[in-house]
């Protein structure tokens, strides 16, 4: 430890004539802020004294495209981040959006976020996070940016996939989970995009207006589980306005709530090119700008701020108290001392990227045991779709990773089976658009064709990373926009195929392209593109025996086609291991158990935005008008039958669940009631299986969902096995955001508890009756209400 400090201070050539008891370094003493023993607060402050104030601006703004700026004259290394939520992102030069052009910064690409939230999986959820974490320090990088929590409020937001689906209960416990994971390695977690940022269009400029339920209750929960859980380092101001003002300088939600509040102690980062003004983002909550499409000392917290400062315009505390965030930050990460080596595509990373998948992939239908296929049974397997050959690491936008490699579903298949089957591929349709969509940030209103101007509303009129001016595009990747249009020839000769195949799989779905799941664009409706609905229902037609696998980070339309097809899995992207997952879940080596984090709707007007015409918005303004209702909670009070419920997914096996039982604890110490009950395996297979506890309040002084998730275990069993299973309930389980006291309320009465297979498949209930009511303010301790 002492070698170690002494080179670091040597380098910093800080030994001359600095003398310092405390440090407990015997002679050569250096500065306490140097001493990885002392605490990190008390290193803040011994530091935070030494630095100008020209060092201290320095501090609270980038000074290239992913670094914060160091203090070299004092050993102050610059803070390293890199995107993103599911692989160390390719490195860029410092000061453009150009590639690197290095060879030495591959990573390892796991599954979207989508697929991890569809494990229910909060074990593998923080080893996700470890992985990152660990490859995150292998390539130099102090914070990751993910993961990103926003709720999936529209099928059609253009980063649903990267998203955890539209739960705030299991959206917060997946994020702290992964959070946890990554901090443990001293990757610093980046929550993002704080708040209320859940579409992309008009992302730069659009206003979003809610109740404060909803807000509360649901786009709030898991950037809170976050900080107060999981201690996330850093969060990310949104793009979009919330009330009037940009995320990034939001007082509401940067001051009052998650500084005020919820305690917060590192740092609020703008989205990349999210800052509009000094003054607002001095006073609004920002501590750190980034990405300001500007030259650096132009940035509003560069320059123009220390002017401000020189000139007394700014209190010296408000940037004391963003200096300390940073260095709260670069302290707790081990930035100074010396951070662990970590690893880079290693067995142990490649398997997190294997079992994420093969646990996140749904089998939503399985009609007469389609699905697994046999080998024994099968001489000819006909697979077919532009999905089964694409690969999709590099898309999405800031998502995207150089990936060591990538197993499509067809290289998956094709090794699984060996030479024992005769596999035939049929490409059905050409998927075009790939990439990012180099667009404005506003992004296109859906509904308009393509093209690489307007649609921009608001003030914002630069674009984030990579985009050029507004109405210009760069050059990643393709942009053509992925429509209707199908190749009959291809259809044919898939057709052609089918029909002479045992088996048939279809590897069919969206892809990253623009107007698909891709960051800065929403979809314009939940279809299929390129004619993939007819190309299935021809394919089912001429071999009844099909499997289709979607491929999406999202909700499809599969009305055309559902009731002629057995089989259906939802396999998301699911990362470079994708192929062999989806091989062994196909072929049964996997039996899959997933669950679905979003509700499948029927179709778009079913989902609540779209029903109520609350999406996109009007006027450069969203208005929230379901509240609370997001999803199956929609779903629920409306009665509408869903295509497939939030929570669903199949097994080859199956599950019984029994013995219910309630215990009752005393709330204070512990849970408030223990849900206790037995699953058993009844197939004949291994198997996994999600229990989701969903609580119904029976009678409460303001309105509540019909029901909502709060627990759920997955566990799993041999053919045969049984288990007890013990979820714990607390307060929290019970209690609903009270707008006019200003906090939580769980109010004393009966309460049914609900265990489902999903959260339309409730196996077990009972009543549950809480005794005395209880209220809790934000951020304070608990009150009881009499
Ligand atoms: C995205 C962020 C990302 C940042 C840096 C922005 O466009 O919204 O999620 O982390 O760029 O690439």
């Amino acid at each position: 430890m002492k070698n170690v400090l002494q080179k670091r201070a040597r380098l910093a050539g800080l030994f001359v004539g600095v003398s310092l008891s405390a440090a407990g370094f015997g002679q050569q003493a250096g500065p306490l802020y140097l001493d990885p023993a002392q605490p990190v607060e008390a290193r803040v402050e011994d530091l935070l004294k030494r630095l100008t104030l020209e060092e201290k601006v320095s501090l609270v703004h980038a000074n290239s495209k992913f670094n914060s700026g160091g203090i070299p004259r004092l050993g102050v290394p610059e803070l390293r981040m890199s995107d993103g939520p599911h692989g160390v992102r390719e490195e860029i030069e410092r000061d453009t959006w150009k590639p690197a052009g290095r060879t030495d910064d591959f990573a390892s690409y796991l599954p979207v976020g989508m697929a991890l939230a569809a494990t229910w999986n909060t074990d593998l959820a923080r080893i996700f996070g470890e992985t990152l974490g660990r490859e995150a320090l292998a390539r130099g990088k102090d914070v990751m940016l993910g993961p990103g929590l926003n709720i999936m409020r529209t099928p059609l937001c253009g980063r649903n996939f990267e998203y955890f689906g539209e739960d705030p209960f299991l959206t917060g416990r997946m994020g702290v989970a992964y959070i946890r994971g990554m901090q443990s390695q001293d990757a610093a977690a980046c929550v993002k995009h704080f708040a209320a940022n859940n579409q992309e269009w008009q992302r730069g400029s659009i206003n979003v207006e809610m109740d404060e339920r909803a807000l509360r209750e649901i786009y709030l929960p898991a950037f809170k589980a976050a900080v107060k859980e999981a201690g996330a380092l850093t969060v990310m101001g949104a793009y979009n306005r919330f009330r009037g003002a940009h995320c990034c300088n939001n007082d509401v939600l940067l001051n009052t709530v998650l500084k005020g509040e919820w305690g917060f102690k590192g740092l609020v980062m703008s989205d990349w090119n999210g800052t509009h003004d000094t003054r607002e983002s001095v006073f609004g909550g920002l501590d750190l700008e980034m990405g300001t499409n500007k030259p650096t000392g132009e940035f509003y917290m560069a320059e123009p701020f220390l002017e401000g400062l020189r000139k007394g315009e700014y209190p010296d505390s408000i940037l004391d108290d963003k200096v300390r965030r940073n260095l709260h930050v670069l302290f707790t990460l081990k930035a100074v001392d010396g951070k662990k080596a970590g690893s880079m595509n290693t067995a142990e990373n490649q398997n997190a990227a294997r079992r994420t998948a093969e646990e996140g992939m749904v089998l939503l239908k399985n009609e007469g045991n389609t699905l697994p296929l046999k080998t024994e049974e099968i001489r000819t397997l006909a697979v077919i779709g532009g999905n089964a050959t694409r690969k999709f690491a590099r898309g999405g936008g800031s998502s995207g990773i150089k990936a060591f490699y990538e197993i499509t579903p067809l290289e998956g298949i094709v090794q699984r089976v060996g030479a024992k089957v005769n596999v035939v591929y049929s490409e059905g349709y050409t998927p075009t658009g790939q990439g990012f969509p180099r667009i404005n940030p506003a992004g296109m209103p859906p509904g308009t064709s393509g093209g690489t101007s307007g649609g921009t509303s608001g003030p914002q009129r630069t674009g984030p990373p990579g985009m050029g001016p507004e109405g210009t595009t760069l050059s990643w990747g393709g942009l053509q926009e992925a429509g209707p249009q199908k190749d009959s020839t291809l259809v044919e000769r898939a057709v052609q195929a089918a029909e002479k195949a045992d088996a048939v799989i279809v590897i069919a779905g969206l892809n990253h392209g623009r107007f698909l799941d891709a960051e800065g664009v929403d979809r314009r409706d939940m279809k299929l593109p390129y004619g993939q609905d007819e190309l299935i229902s021809r394919v089912a037609q001429a071999n009844p025996r099909t499997a289709v696998v979607i491929v999406s980070g999202a909700p499809v339309e599969m009305d055309a086609w559902l009731d002629r097809v057995p089989a259906v899995l939802q396999a998301w992207y699911a990362g470079m291991e994708g192929g062999n997952a989806l091989a062994r879940i196909l072929f049964g080596d996997v039996n899959p158990s997933g669950k679905l984090p979003c509700t499948f709707p029927a179709r778009l007007e079913d989902s609540p935005a779209h029903a109520l015409g609350a999406y996109p918005g009007k006027d450069g303004t969203v208005r929230y008008d379901e509240g609370l209702l997001v999803g199956y909670r929609w779903f629920d009070a409306k009665s509408i039958e869903p295509l497939f419920p939030f929570g669903h997914g199949l097994s080859y096996a199956g599950f019984a669940y029994s013995k219910l039982r309630l215990v009752r604890g005393n709330g204070n110490s512990g849970p408030l009631v223990e849900i206790r009950f037995e699953m058993e395996n009844t197939g004949k297979t291994e198997g996994g299986e999600t229990a989701q506890v969903y609580v119904q309040d029976m009678q409460s002084s303001l309105p509540r969902p019909v029901k909502e998730l709060k627990g759920f275990q997955k566990v799993f069993l041999k053919p045969g096995e049984k288990t007890a299973v013990s979820i714990p309930l607390d307060r929290t389980a019970f209690s609903f955001f009270d707008p006019e006291k200003g906090g939580w309320l769980a109010e004393k009465g009966d309460f049914h508890i609900m265990i489902g297979s999903s959260s339309r498949d409730i196996r077990l209930q009972e009543k549950f009756k809480l005794r005395e009511s209880c209220f809790e303010t934000e951020g304070r301790k608990t009150i009881k209400a009499k």
